[in-house]
């Protein structure tokens, strides 16, 4: 089992272990005490019927710990990351007679952990919940650090809260009904990990290319971008200074997402992101020589996409409501070296310069 405890304001696990879908219950009674309460899953329709169903392992080890188990299933994607869907479970919760000491389950991708964490936020002011992510972008990165919310019209995740899960529960095992597109979006956030703080991702998928039905090597690379994470939020768990690192081409792409309707992914776009902001970053000088090559090599090695069909005043004013923001400057995430990024404020009247620049080197 791989164990990664995060001292963020509340001390919590991230469990990796084949089968601790049916384990779940006693892991959750270790952390969270006595399992005489109610207990929701939130899920989308998919992995509801993937997962989470009552004949199968997460439910029947839930009710074996003694949990008086509930479900809550809508539709899930992106467009349902809203207000309304938090409406609903929180009207679902009340209606069923949840107080402050039941506990809510994501179950699911980066999405469902989201709102699930969002809606735990806010019921009766906060209630406990646990992560059990079911995508490789949810258990590299979503489900770990505490942030949750939606998107509003205006843009990406422009709603949420600060609030940690109690426990974090992946089974590798889940990895086995995605496919490849959606393990791509995890290994676009395994690569920014990577340029953040951990160089040795590099030399691993170098090594040996990755194959993408080697699951224990992807929980692998996980657990390293997952210590990645930890270390950030440990030191700056609200944001404030270098937990930005962690939204290394973030700013085009939240522009990408909205832009596209959501129908290019979180992890494709930042893919995209990443690359923009790498090609700007060698038009600047502002990287050493070889993390251009390093970033779009690792990239286009896997089919992640480069290219971006919109152009630097469009992701400007899509990226214009972008939470980075302070005022009239924005701070982007430059990558310099493999393993070495750094934080570069600059005025929102220059960043359509910049993706302009990084565009033009794409597109050569
Ligand atoms: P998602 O939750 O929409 O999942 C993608 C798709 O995969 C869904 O259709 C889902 O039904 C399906 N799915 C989930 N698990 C599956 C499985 N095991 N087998 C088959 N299908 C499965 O999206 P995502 O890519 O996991 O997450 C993206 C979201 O995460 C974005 O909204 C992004 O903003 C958010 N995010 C949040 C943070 C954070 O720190 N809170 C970090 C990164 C991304
Ligand atoms: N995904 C960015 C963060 O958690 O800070």
């Amino acid at each position: 089992m791989i164990n990664i405890t995060v001292n963020a304001s509340k001390k919590y696990d991230v469990l990796m272990e084949h089968g601790a879908l049916s384990q779940a219950g006693q892991h959750i009674c270790n952390v969270s005490g006595d399992a005489d309460r109610k207990i929701c899953i939130i899920t989308d329709t998919t992995v509801s019927e993937l997962y989470g169903q009552k004949t199968q392992p997460l439910w029947q080890s839930l009710e074996g710990a003694g949990f008086e188990v509930y479900e809550y299933v809508f539709n899930g994607g992106e467009t349902d990351k809203n207000m309304s869907t938090v409406v609903d479970i929180l009207e679902y919760l009340a209606k069923e007679g949840f107080t402050r000491t039941d506990l809510l389950l994501a179950l699911g991708g980066g999405v469902i952990g989201d709102i699930a964490g969002f809606t735990a936020a806010t019921y009766l002011r906060g209630v406990e919940f646990i992560q059990v992510p079911t995508t490789l972008l949810a258990i590299v990165d979503s489900s770990v650090g505490g942030k949750t919310g939606v998107n509003l019209s205006s843009g990406k995740n422009l709603a949420g809260a600060f609030w940690q899960p109690s426990l974090v529960i992946f089974d590798p095992e889940v990895l086995a009904t995605l496919d490849s597109a959606l393990k791509l979006d995890g290994l676009a956030e395994i690569i920014k990990a990577g340029f953040i703080d951990a160089p040795k991702i590099f030399a691993l998928i170098d090594n040996r290319r990755v194959s993408l039905d080697d699951h224990d090597f992807l929980t692998k690379l996980a657990a390293m971008a997952v210590e990645v994470k930890r270390k950030i939020v440990e030191e700056d768990e609200r944001e404030s200074g270098n937990r930005q690192l962690l939204n290394l081409g973030h700013t085009a792409a939240h522009a990408i997402e909205k832009l596209s309707s959501y129908s290019i992914s979180h992890g494709h776009a930042v893919a995209m992101g990443m690359a923009i902001i790498t090609a700007a970053a060698k038009s600047y000088g502002w990287c050493d020589d070889k993390c251009p090559d390093l970033m779009l090599d690792t990239l286009s090695a896997f089919g992640l996409p480069l290219k971006c069909t919109y152009s630097a005043a469009e992701l400007t004013s899509a990226a214009l409501h972008d939470k980075k923001r302070r005022g009239d400057h924005i701070t982007l995430v430059i990558p310099k070296a493999a393993g070495s990024c750094s934080l570069k404020t600059i005025a929102v009247d220059q960043l359509e310069e910049v993706f302009d620049r990084g565009l033009e080197v794409l597109n050569k």
